[in-house]
């Protein structure tokens, strides 16, 4: 299947990637882009041979933002009936799978957004982020507001996007936005495909178990977190895989998983 504003690929065994590429634009993200993406990654999810995947976009630009030539006609009406944005999080409801991004250069706006739903988050130095809309009059609309000031507090949050200060990749690492930050777009993206082979690696039920007790966290209250947590790690008993993992241990073997 070919798109036109992305690159699909299988880099390393059991990991996908998806590029942004709408180079004229810095990749901005127009609709007809995040309808590929989301085709793409609804094709990951559902792929025997990808259990990781890695989303990122050039040296240059993870993504500018939203595309604001799209937006500047939109009436409220058109916004509100077609639900404008909404299709954005389908990668944080439909996919059960991990994803990385890796961001270089600009990820403003909605390309901030975008990286922010990620599972992890690595960075170059030289990435710049920024929630800039206040600049155009409006507000972030794809989750900004609530996942920026989950990652880095009220007060800088606040800060960021009452200003629309960009902030770069250092800080983002340095405020824990971004678990690792790295020198060159060539360091970045092999760091995240060797995260994303490890992960690849385990346990397929494991994983998509650990991905969806991390995330209940953003949602629930602790006490109702740790329950949750605890019910799914009681839930594993049942898999083989952890009888798999926990056998292997004991006969210093490497564990050969079933995923199931
Ligand atoms: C549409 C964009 C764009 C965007 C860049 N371009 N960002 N087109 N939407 N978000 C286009 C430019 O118009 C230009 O096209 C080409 O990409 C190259 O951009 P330049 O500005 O010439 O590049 P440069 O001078 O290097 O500056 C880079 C930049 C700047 C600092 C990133 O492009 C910029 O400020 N972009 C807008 C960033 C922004 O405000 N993002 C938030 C958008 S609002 P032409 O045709 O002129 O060559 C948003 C709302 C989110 O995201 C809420 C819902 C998700």
């Amino acid at each position: 299947r070919s798109y036109e504003y992305i690159e699909v690929s299988e880099p390393r065994p059991g990991v996908g990637q998806v590029t942004l590429n709408r180079p004229k634009a810095l990749n901005a993200l127009c609709t007809p882009l995040i309808v590929e993406l989301n085709a793409a990654l609804r094709e990951f999810q559902q792929s025997p041979t990808v259990a990781a995947i890695v989303l990122t976009g050039s040296a240059k630009a993870f993504a500018a933002g939203a595309d604001i030539k799209e937006m500047a006609p939109l009436a409220f009406s058109e916004a509100y009936t077609t639900s404008f944005i909404e299709s954005w999080s389908e990668l944080t409801t439909a996919l059960k799978k991990p994803l990385i991004a890796a961001v270089s250069g600009h990820a403003l706006g909605g390309g901030c957004e975008l990286a922010l739903m990620a599972d992890v988050l690595y960075c170059t130095t030289t990435a710049n982020f920024g929630q800039p809309e206040i600049k155009l009059g409006t507000i972030p609309g794809a989750g900004g507001s609530q996942r920026l000031t989950r990652a880095v507090g009220k007060s800088k949050a606040m800060e960021l996007i009452l200003t629309g200060k960009s902030f770069s990749g250092e800080e983002a690492e340095r405020w824990g936005v971004a678990a690792r930050v790295f020198p060159s777009h060539e360091a970045l993206m092999e760091g995240a495909l060797k995260t994303a082979e490890t992960i690849a690696g385990y346990s397929k039920v494991a994983v998509q178990a650990a991905k969806e007790v991390v995330n209940k966290s953003q949602d629930l209250p602790l006490r109702d977190g740790v329950e949750f947590e605890r019910r799914v790690f009681h839930s594993l008993f049942g898999s083989q895989d952890q009888k798999i993992g926990m056998k292997a241990f004991a006969e210093k073997k490497k564990a050969e998983w079933s995923h199931q």
